[in-house]
């Protein structure tokens, strides 16, 4: 099976779908075969890859419950290569059904080991904004994570709880899972502040923060709106090249020694990180109003 990926930040609106779509789309347009699995019941990777989420007869849902085969419900999207097993709304439903379902947390990782070997080379998973059991299901399923973080001052809240709930699906589910990135999203470089928040976050999370940094771009979400890639909608745009050098950094990433580990919370680390109590959240603070 190809590389399971899986985007996710419990956080909403960071850029989630936005990175997956993309630098899943920028893969298959480097002739690699990718799988997006869109584990969201908001199903915006599904709509924003043009599948009307009401036509939809089975879905990602069916997969989980065990009814139906992964390979059934995969539509191929544009560009080539690129292909979709999409959401619908009654995943909504699926985190109570499973509650007390047998391996209620490997229903995901179940439905992937049923594809045919090297179908894929990169399946990358899109996750919710929660950190219930559709995110459990992706964190048990993959070997790499990839966390967005928008650059704003409250990039870092919740992080905790994040990292809380990887160590313990590590620990009890899935002992290979890593955070192998930190994709800064929407930056605004007009803003002063921006730069130091890049800092406070490259401090945190040191090497495993992608050079590349996506800026804040209306013709990403022009795309989504249209149901495209943004590398089908305005290939020229800023928001396109950037998803395309992040793409490519990604893949050398793939060839190259991986990154040094997160820097150990007990150093300066723990002004944002909190570890005393998990889920007291720590953040980059707004200076005081002038
Ligand atoms: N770099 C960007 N520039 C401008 N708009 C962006 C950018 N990235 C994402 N957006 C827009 O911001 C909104 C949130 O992005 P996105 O849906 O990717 O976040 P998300 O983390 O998946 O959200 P959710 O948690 O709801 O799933 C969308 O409307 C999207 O089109
Ligand atoms: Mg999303």
């Amino acid at each position: 099976m190809g590389k399971t990926i899986t985007i996710c930040n419990q956080k909403g609106g960071v850029g989630k779908t936005t990175t997956a779509i993309n630098t899943a789309a920028y893969l298959a347009s480097f002739g690699k075969k990718v799988l997006l699995i869109d584990m969201d019941p908001q199903g915006n990777a599904t709509s924003g890859l043009n599948i009307d989420k009401r036509s939809i007869d089975k879905s990602i849902y069916d997969c989980l419950l065990g009814s139906t085969a992964l390979d059934e419900i995969i539509k191929k999207v544009h560009p080539d290569n690129l292909f979709i097993a999409p959401s619908s709304l009654d995943l909504t439903g699926a985190e109570i059904e499973l509650v007390g379902a047998v391996a209620r947390e490997y229903k995901l990782k179940k439905a992937l080991a049923g594809l045919e070997e090297d179908r894929f080379d990169f399946i990358i998973i899109d996750t919710p904004p929660s950190l219930g059991l559709l995110t459990i299901n992706a964190l048990t399923a993959c070997k790499e994570i990839y966390v967005p973080l928008q650059c704003e001052y409250y990039a870092l809240e919740g992080l905790t709880k994040l990292l809380y709930t990887i160590d313990l699906v590590k620990k009890n589910l899935n002992s290979e899972i890593e955070i192998k990135g930190v994709i800064l999203t929407m930056a605004d470089f007009r803003t002063k502040l921006t730069q130091e928040i890049i800092s406070e976050i490259k401090s945190h999370f040191n090497e495993k923060v992608f050079k590349t940094i996506i800026p804040r771009n209306i013709r990403l979400s022009e795309a989504s709106g249209y149901g495209k890639p943004i590398l089908l909608y305005d290939k020229n745009s800023t928001g396109a090249q950037k998803y395309r050098e992040l793409t490519e950094e990604f893949l050398k990433r793939q060839t190259i020694s991986q990154p040094q580990e997160i820097k150990d919370e007990s150093g300066p680390a723990e002004k944002t990180y909190p570890t005393s109590e998990v889920g007291q959240e720590g953040s980059t603070r707004p200076p005081q109003q002038q």
